[in-house]
């Protein structure tokens, strides 16, 4: 059955924080618009629409400063309404930017006795994570940055940064949790710049851990483009690197402040090559929604955004599928010289001596002639707006 008729189902694995739905809309402008959601409310709400499970901060479950009897009290509502619906909790993280205390960061912190706290705020909520069968810890540095270059040494503050790192991992390792860690780049906001900007940064930074194979990504679409950035070729070095452990899809229109808009609902174009990306490559983990119902919208707006995700997500899967399947498409993509890119440019066993006498290479070579070969992509580009658009 076409997907314009049929539901989301868990089978999709579509997953959300509590923090998206749970968004009272406040902004530096002004005050809430929506009343707060019961977590145990947004876990019947969430499972009503389909979805796969939920992700949570602890403070999002677990308000701040909350006693050890509170704590026990918010966690067993949580459990029950899991069991009720057969949520699951793919991913939990720490909510180390919203407490004034990290005003200056937290792994980052110059003040050595908040990143000490940040440390334990995390391990604490790592035990959490676990018990709830989490497979994915994630990492957002909001606070990590600064507004001043003057006040971060960042060659230090990255020290800092890899020893919470190195030390979470061991602890990890140590309690014996399965989890694997993702690290959210985002370029700006809070922070005037922030630590790990892009996922170029991030993979740069991964590469120098401890146990850098239990340390991946987290990539989100808005966060990429607010820096200009092509979301669909980071997420495509991120898969190649082998380091596409989670994914925050929401919506951006181009440089300016972080949206967290709907799924689609920034550069449509970019959010089909995504689907097709995430499709194609096989990747199998969430496709986890971190967007903000806006702030205009009522209860009814907020449950309506968030099947917004799920069903822009499936349609764009159905249209990528329909745009693959074509076979004006298949042979666009020869005429293109697609396949032609997956051929090694040096012959099996060639050495640098045969590839240095080969005239044909560069002395016959006819570069003008090449030079004068179109490429065919545009209408190959227009192709794949046809079947977004279901004009085909
Ligand atoms: C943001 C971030 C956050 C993180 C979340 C998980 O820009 O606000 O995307 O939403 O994803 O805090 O750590
Ligand atoms: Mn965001
Ligand atoms: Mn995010």
């Amino acid at each position: 059955m076409p997907t314009t008729k049929t539901a989301s189902s868990p089978v999709d694995k579509f997953t959300f924080g509590l923090w998206t739905v749970g968004w009272q809309a406040r902004d530096p402008f002004g005050d809430a618009t929506r009343a707060a959601l019961d977590p145990v409310e947004i876990v019947h709400r969430l499972a009503g629409l389909g979805a796969y499970g939920v992700t949570f901060h602890d403070d999002d479950l677990i308000p701040f400063g909350s006693d050890e009897a509170a704590r026990n009290r918010h966690i067993t509502r949580f459990r029950e309404a899991l069991a009720a619906t057969g949520m699951k909790v793919p991913m939990a993280t720490t909510n180390l930017f919203t407490h004034p205390v990290f005003k200056d960061g937290a792994f980052t912190s110059n003040d050595r006795s908040v990143r000490r706290f940040a440390l334990r705020k995390v391990m604490q909520n790592l035990d959490l994570a676990a018990e709830l069968g989490a497979e994915t810890y994630v990492f957002w540095g909001g606070r990590e940055g600064s507004e001043y270059d003057v006040a971060k040494d960042v060659r230090v503050a990255l020290d800092r940064f890899r020893e919470a790192m190195n030390t979470l991992t061991s602890y990890c390792k140590q309690r014996g949790y399965r989890l694997r860690f993702a690290i959210e780049p985002k370029p700006n906001e809070p922070r005037g710049d922030i630590l790990l900007p892009t996922i170029g940064h991030a993979l740069a930074f991964i590469q120098t851990l401890d146990h850098q194979e239990m340390v991946g990504l987290n990539p989100e679409v808005g966060h990429e483009q607010m820096a200009g950035l092509n979301f669909v070729h980071g997420i495509a070095q991120a898969l190649w690197h082998q380091k596409l452990f989670h994914i925050d899809l929401n919506g951006q229109r181009g440089i300016k402040y972080d949206q967290d808009l709907v799924f689609g609902h920034g550069d449509l174009l970019s959010a089909f090559f995504l689907v097709d990306l995430l499709e194609g490559a096989g990747y199998d983990g969430p496709r986890h929604f971190d967007y903000k119902p806006s702030r205009t919208e009522d209860l009814d707006g907020v449950w309506a955004s968030a099947a917004a995700n799920m069903r822009t997500y499936r349609l764009l899967r159905e249209r990528a599928a329909a745009f693959r399947r074509d076979p004006e498409v298949q042979a666009a993509m020869v005429a293109a010289r697609l396949p032609e890119l997956t051929q090694p440019t040096l012959a099996p066993g060639e050495t640098l001596d045969t590839l240095r006498c080969d005239r044909s290479a560069y002395e016959e070579f006819d570069a003008d002639r090449a030079a004068a070969r179109g490429c065919a992509f545009v209408r190959l580009n227009q192709l794949a707006l046809e079947h977004l658009l279901r004009a085909r």
